[in-house]
């Protein structure tokens, strides 16, 4: 089989573990070379050392300006350029309404929507300065297609990132540069287990208890896998998506339908 990614140059952001990582592994598959982007430099290093040499590590912490344009510079130098950037870092919480907090806010809509937009602002600068256009690919989720009781931080923020698709995919689409955005649906993990804690604890359910209950309402019939989303990765970094702007796309067992 062909490499459909041979001789590119991505940069995924949150990717140490997950989701993320697995779009890593996938990309390398593929013949690109890939920066793993993450705020926990230590596991960015190992997840890249494990994946092989055509991975390698960036600090970044999509909050903060200076280190987001150090990575892209990282990037450049290493690997000439960049060709794709998945915005993968993100943060979940989750509390009743009367119970959230200004701090939990903050944090979410920093790294979630401003961590996306200004990475993507950064990609997209340095696609546009070296003017071979560009493929950008924002992690959504089903939670940003509708709201759910205890999760309205979160929901926001991925509503944000998929309107932050469409609005930078029609700017940019001029210059070449596609931009579209994945929506999960429940994906199994580190980051899952971690909701499932937080949904024990306000639902008062036993640990696993949810998990279990959201796996069993896929219409596909389990919880995802983070190697179910890599084709439509794939197929977005792809000249095969040229034609493909500004959108987004339920990649869920068949969660959700838009
Ligand atoms: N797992 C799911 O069920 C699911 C569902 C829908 C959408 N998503 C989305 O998919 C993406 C990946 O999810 P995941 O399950 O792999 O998450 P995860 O929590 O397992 O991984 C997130 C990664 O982002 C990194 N990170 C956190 N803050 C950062 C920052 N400020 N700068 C740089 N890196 C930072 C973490 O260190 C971690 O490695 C996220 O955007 C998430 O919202 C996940």
């Amino acid at each position: 089989m062909t490499e459909r990614l041979k001789g590119k140059s991505a940069l995924i952001t949150g990717a140490a573990r997950g989701i993320g990582r697995a779009f890593a592994e996938a990309y390398v598959r593929e013949g690109a070379t890939v920066a793993i982007g993450d705020i926990n430099f230590e596991a960015a290093k190992k997840t890249a050392a494990e994946i092989g040499p055509a991975a390698y590590a960036v600090p970044l912490d999509v909050t903060d300006q200076a280190s987001i344009d150090a990575a892209i510079s990282a990037v450049e130098e290493k690997s000439g350029g960049i060709d794709i950037l998945i915005n993968n870092a993100a943060l979940f919480d989750l509390a009743p309404i009367i119970e959230i907090t200004r701090e939990s806010y903050d944090k979410l809509f920093s790294i979630n929507v401003a961590g996306t937009l200004f990475t993507l602002q950064a990609a997209a600068r340095s696609m546009i300065k070296r003017g071979k256009g560009g493929k950008i690919i924002n992690m959504a989720s089903q939670a940003g297609r509708r709201g759910e009781p205890l999760v309205a931080i979160y929901c926001a923020t991925k509503a944000a990132v998929i309107s932050l698709t469409q609005s930078a995919g029609l700017n940019l689409i001029k210059h070449g540069i596609n931009v579209n955005a994945i929506a999960p649906g429940v994906v199994d993990g580190e980051h899952w287990d971690g909701v499932d804690a937080l949904f024990a604890k306000y639902e008062n359910r036993p640990i696993g208890e949810k998990k279990r209950l959201v796996g069993q309402e896929v219409p596909f019939g389990r919880m995802g896998r983070a190697e179910d989303l890599t084709g439509m990765a794939i197929l977005l970094a792809t000249p095969e998506a040229d034609y493909i702007v500004a959108q987004t796309y339920n990649v869920d067992g068949g969660n959700w339908m838009s």
